[in-house]
């Protein structure tokens, strides 16, 4: 089955719709959300509207959406970002509320294990390294481990005894070795942080076993006025100019 994976939306329809059209144009027959829908962006709503009209989507939940519905203090987060939560908790819509404190931490299926950080912590550390495969084994029944969270696409893996750990490229394709333990991050859909400002996003094919990044063009001086209008930091819209 071909599955579009994505994560770290952050609220930004611009590059959220210009993701599920790929995803629609390359025929993904299921989808993996890896968590923060909202917080940052200037569009909760949109785009929850937009998930939520999904068929066959698997969802978990970030720290952010946490935030929004008042489920995690914002007081751990930087200045900037818990302006922009604080916005966010005052403009989601109850419905939007609602299919936000539906989502759970952890999603276990058979063919995968779904966080948006780690299967041990799943809402608040980072999957950054390969020396964590061995420390999150315990914590996961069915691998690969799709995440989110660290906004970079990347795969972490252990296999043949050998670690592990590759930055992904557009377009860059990694193909599951035999019995490796894997993570795989399919970088951020709204708030990219390798200096690549393009929308970001993967197609995983369970058949083939393979996992393959995309790096798509929106218009980001959209999202940025919208930002500016609604009155969100400056620092924040400045961000998506530089990837970063
Ligand atoms: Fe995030």
């Amino acid at each position: 089955m071909l599955f579009g994976v994505f994560a770290d939306v952050h609220s930004n329809l611009e590059a959220l719709s210009v993701v599920l059209d790929f995803f629609k144009t390359s025929r993904v027959e299921s989808y993996i959300f890896c968590g923060d829908l909202v917080g940052y962006g200037p569009d909760p709503d949109g785009c929850v509207e937009s998930i939520s009209q999904l068929s066959r989507l698997h969802a978990v939940c970030g720290n952010h959406d946490l935030a929004a519905i008042g489920r995690l203090s914002p007081e751990w987060f930087n200045p900037y970002a818990r302006a922009a939560v604080e916005w966010t908790i005052a403009a989601v819509s109850a419905q939007s509320r609602d299919f936000l404190a539906a989502l759970g931490p952890k999603l276990e299926t058979p063919d995968f294990t779904l966080v948006h950080g780690t299967p041990k912590r799943p809402t608040d550390e980072y999957f950054l390294s390969p020396e964590q495969i061995p420390i999150q084994a315990p914590f996961v029944s069915v691998w690969p481990v799709f995440c989110g969270h660290s906004h970079m696409p990347q795969c972490l893996r252990q296999a043949a005894g050998r670690l592990e750990s590759r930055l992904l490229e557009d377009r860059q394709i990694i193909v599951a070795e035999t019995g490796e333990l894997a993570a795989y991050n399919p970088g951020a859909v709204g708030q990219p942080r390798d200096y690549d400002k393009r929308a970001c996003c993967a197609l995983w094919d369970s058949q083939a076993r393979s996992f393959q990044v995309f790096r798509l063009a929106y218009d980001c001086a959209a999202t940025q006025a919208k930002m500016r209008q609604r009155g969100l930091p400056e620092s924040l819209a400045r961000r998506l100019s530089y990837g970063q």
